[in-house]
């Protein structure tokens, strides 16, 4: 694929705020940016040039936004493979492709693809009915977390099981859903590795944040991450192997669990920008908005060096209220222009910017 030029359209699937991020960051390197997706009023449509109201399953309108671009992204990784045929249908590129959204969209496929590649990850059973919970847990040492095979997010399509008598109400709050069981894993902390893959093949990932989550939700990323530089770069090279094995377009996060002796345990990928990425545009000379923009384009990606040591804060719920007036001055403010204030819901963050620091 040649580099697109400034001036043309790409399209977004997704109206959330990673879409609103991808379209200012696309915005600023000359592009027009046309956003498809059933909501009204949605974060990302409100800085479109465009938004194509219209339901995933609507190939017809699915056609008309494809044709109407030069590339097609997304910003949200379950979206039905019938909208992935309908934009190929067009002849449009979709980046990331179809390999990506199909293993990350299915927990057990996931961890298939990883250990084949040789990424560990937690030992796991597929579960499909709730019998076979019981020997799985008996398998994995007695504890474990069952989750949704598809569309769990910020902790939800999960449960905790810490024993049998867990059983019956963990598989009636999963929704009896085709699920994984995963061994519970006792880590020190959590990092994930933002890396790009350009459509040339170009790759280049980001000095990985540590992740704290709290109940499912992140909360906080923080760089450096504390850990031995030998574990980071094993962990960046894990990463760049992931989106080699894809034939991945665009960014993807990998997230891991880190132990006490400094093995990792992969635990999901993300095949778009991520949460724990958001520290980037501030505290990098590219950030990771930019940097997909830039893979999906076709144009050599940009500098990932970290400028500045920095942690990033989400604002969920209530916190989104933020006054201004009380921001230091070196904290940067942004805010998704969510109109409703909800339980765990994500509003914004804050990046703030530490010591100057090149790595
Ligand atoms: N097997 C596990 N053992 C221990 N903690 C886990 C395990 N799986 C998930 N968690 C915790 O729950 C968080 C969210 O789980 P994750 O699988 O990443 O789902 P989501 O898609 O909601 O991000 C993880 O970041 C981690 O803190
Ligand atoms: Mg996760």
């Amino acid at each position: 694929m040649t580099a697109l030029p400034p001036g043309t359209v790409i399209g977004i699937l997704g109206g959330g705020q990673l879409g609103r991020m991808l379209a200012a960051a696309a915005s600023q390197l000359g592009f027009d940016v046309h956003v498809f997706c059933p909501e009204a009023d949605a974060p990302a449509a409100r800085v479109a040039m465009k938004h194509w109201q219209a339901d995933y399953t609507d190939d017809a309108a699915l056609s008309g936004f494809a044709r109407a671009c030069s590339v097609v992204t997304l910003e949200f990784e379950n979206i039905p493979v019938s909208t992935v045929e309908a934009i190929a249908a067009t002849g449009t590129p979709l980046h990331p492709g179809a390999k990506s959204l199909a293993v990350s969209q299915d927990r057990a496929d996931e961890k298939a693809f990883l250990n084949g590649i040789g990424i560990s990850t937690a030992d796991y059973r597929v579960i499909a009915a709730e019998a076979d919970i019981a020997p799985a847990l008996a398998a994995l040492g007695g504890k474990g977390v069952l989750k949704t095979r598809r569309d769990g997010y910020d902790g939800k399509g999960q449960a905790w099981l810490k024993g049998e008598a867990d059983i019956a109400a963990g598989w009636e709050s999963v929704g009896r859903a085709p699920s994984v069981l995963e061994a519970a894993i006792a880590f020190d902390r959590e990092i994930s590795v933002i890396v790009a893959r350009s459509s040339t093949g170009e790759t280049a990932s980001w000095a990985p944040p540590r992740n704290v989550h709290d109940n499912g939700i992140l909360a906080q990323s923080v760089v450096p991450s504390g850990l031995d530089r030998a574990i980071e770069i094993e962990a960046r090279r894990q990463a760049v192997a992931l989106v080699d094995a894809l034939g991945h377009v665009g960014v993807l996060a990998l997230e891991f669990f880190v132990m006490a002796d400094g093995s990792l345990i992969a635990n999901e990928f993300a095949p778009r920008v991520h949460n724990s990425g958001h520290w980037t545009p501030e505290a990098c000379q590219t950030g990771q908005f930019e940097q997909h923009i830039r893979a999906i384009a076709g144009w050599k990606l940009g500098d990932t060096h970290r400028l500045f040591d920095a942690e990033m804060i989400n604002l969920i719920g209530e916190a989104g209220h933020v006054d201004p007036a009380g921001l230091a001055a070196n904290e940067t403010l942004t805010l998704y222009g969510k109109r409703e204030a909800r339980a765990g819901r994500k509003m914004g963050h804050i990046t703030r910017r530490l010591d100057p620091r090149k790595d």
